[in-house]
């Protein structure tokens, strides 16, 4: 009887970022938007299985699926295909994604995803090649790629990703709401230069080594804010109701737009409150899309 080999599959999480601030500092000639933002990960995640096989392949499960191709424009094979250019690793690969993280929703979702393939790859076939090569991989596939890369708090600046370890920051929880409306990037950096067709320079205010509470972060977000929430509510109108109502909720310091939204945060100095006022926005809008730290997603 002949033995089949099973290659061993990898298992890997793909957290979700959110931009605690986002500035847009400038506009490059091709387009592209300078910024500087605060990015933190979370633990909502997607799940990736990866092994070795035949022929290139991906399964896509999970909530969000529907949102995602299962073909070559996934960030998943194309960070594969990246890597088995770069390596010369002949064998293809095929892979379980399992998404939580919703899709366009200002989340990073593809790029974590993107992300987690690049670093799981270095390991599985174990190539130890060091942080700046990855990196400059992760650059050629989005600009937040390099930011999930890093995975930890980061200040990006350039067009998201020129990264500096972010300020020490205290112990903190999130909320993450959204309308259940796709929101794509481009679309709101598309209103955003349509509304400011030259972006001034200007002085933005300075970041401390560290925060010691969530009310003295708090307060420094209000000052910074998102610049792209004018243009992402001009594509998504349904961003408004959901940020009304995170700035609502018990004990919350700060509620704020992720990225190009229209995912919005609110900002809380323990899960159990970040728990608590999940809970009872769900019960009034069970319409809404929803993460804090104890749901069980799935
Ligand atoms: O790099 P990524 O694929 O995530 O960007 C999607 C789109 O968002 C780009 O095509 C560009 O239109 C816009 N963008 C931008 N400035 C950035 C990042 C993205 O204008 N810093």
């Amino acid at each position: 009887m002949g033995i089949t080999l099973i290659a061993m599959p990898f298992d890997v999480l793909a957290p979700a970022k959110v931009n605690l601030f986002l500035n847009v500092t400038g506009r490059r000639d091709d387009g592209y938007h300078l910024l500087e933002s605060l990015f933190v990960f979370t633990g909502l995640a997607d799940r990736i299985d990866g092994w070795s096989s035949e022929l290139p392949h991906i399964h896509v499960s999970g909530e969000f699926a529907a949102g995602v191709s299962a073909d070559q424009a996934n960030l998943v094979l194309q960070a594969c295909e990246l890597m088995r250019r770069e390596s010369g690793v002949a064998k293809p690969m095929s892979f379980c994604l399992e998404k939580y993280v919703p899709v366009a929703a200002g989340l990073g979702g593809g790029s974590a995803d993107a992300a987690a393939t690049l670093s799981a790859l270095n390991d599985y076939w174990e190539l130890n090649w060091p942080q700046h090569r990855l990196l400059s991989l992760a650059r050629e596939l989005g600009a937040d790629v390099p930011a999930c890369l890093i995975d930890k708090p980061v200040i990006a600046r350039g067009i998201g990703d020129e990264l500096s370890p972010a300020p020490a920051l205290p112990s903190y929880a999130l909320l993450l709401a959204n309308p259940r409306v796709e929101t794509p990037t481009p679309a709101v950096f598309k209103a955003f230069a349509r509304a400011n067709p030259a972006i001034a320079a200007r002085s933005l205010p300075s970041l401390p080594a560290g925060w010691d509470s969530v009310a003295a972060l708090a307060r420094d977000l209000a000052a910074r804010g998102n610049d792209l929430l004018p243009a992402a509510l001009s594509v998504t109108p349904g961003i408004t109701p959901v940020l009304e109502a995170l700035r609502g909720c018990e004990r919350v310091a700060y509620a704020g737009l992720s990225g190009s939204g229209a995912t919005c945060f609110a900002l809380f100095a323990t899960d159990e409150d970040a728990n608590a006022a999940g809970e009872a926005l769900l019960h009034d809008h069970a319409e809404w899309w929803f993460w804090w730290p104890d749901k069980i997603m799935g």
